[in-house]
């Protein structure tokens, strides 16, 4: 099992749910976060003595999803949320080791 962690731009939110229904992926959890990237948050004429940070509202989509399932997923949120633009975000995977669902105690991948 791999967990998605992807940081979009809030703009992008319904295109990627209207996406992610369609392949059937088990569960989704959506934040609203605040951050920056590498330019800290300034996009037009980002000038790297900047001292200032400027916290920039996105959207976290988090998935645990089979493996077999990483590079489609991977490669839907970034067709659709690439602009071409800084700050078009991030795709964190990480390597899960179990999932338990609680009304049944159902563990590993049959619980996702
Ligand atoms: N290394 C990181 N660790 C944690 N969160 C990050 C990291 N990089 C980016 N983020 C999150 O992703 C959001 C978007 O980052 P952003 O797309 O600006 O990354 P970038 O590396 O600066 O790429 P680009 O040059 O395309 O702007 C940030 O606001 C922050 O929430
Ligand atoms: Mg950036």
């Amino acid at each position: 099992m791999k967990k998605i962690e992807a940081i979009i731009r809030p703009s992008k939110l319904e295109e990627v749910k209207e996406a992610m229904k369609k392949t059937n992926i088990s569960g989704i959890t959506i934040s609203q976060v605040m951050g920056c990237g590498k330019q800290h948050g300034w996009s037009e004429n980002y000038d790297e003595s900047e001292e200032l940070i400027n916290i920039l509202s996105k959207i976290e989509i988090k998935m645990i999803i089979d493996d077999d399932k990483l590079e489609e997923v991977i490669e839907l949120i970034t067709s659709i949320a690439r602009t071409g633009e800084i700050g078009d975000g991030k795709i964190f995977v990480t390597d899960i080791s179990d999932c338990i669902r609680i009304r049944t105690g159902e563990r590993g991948e049959i619980a996702l």
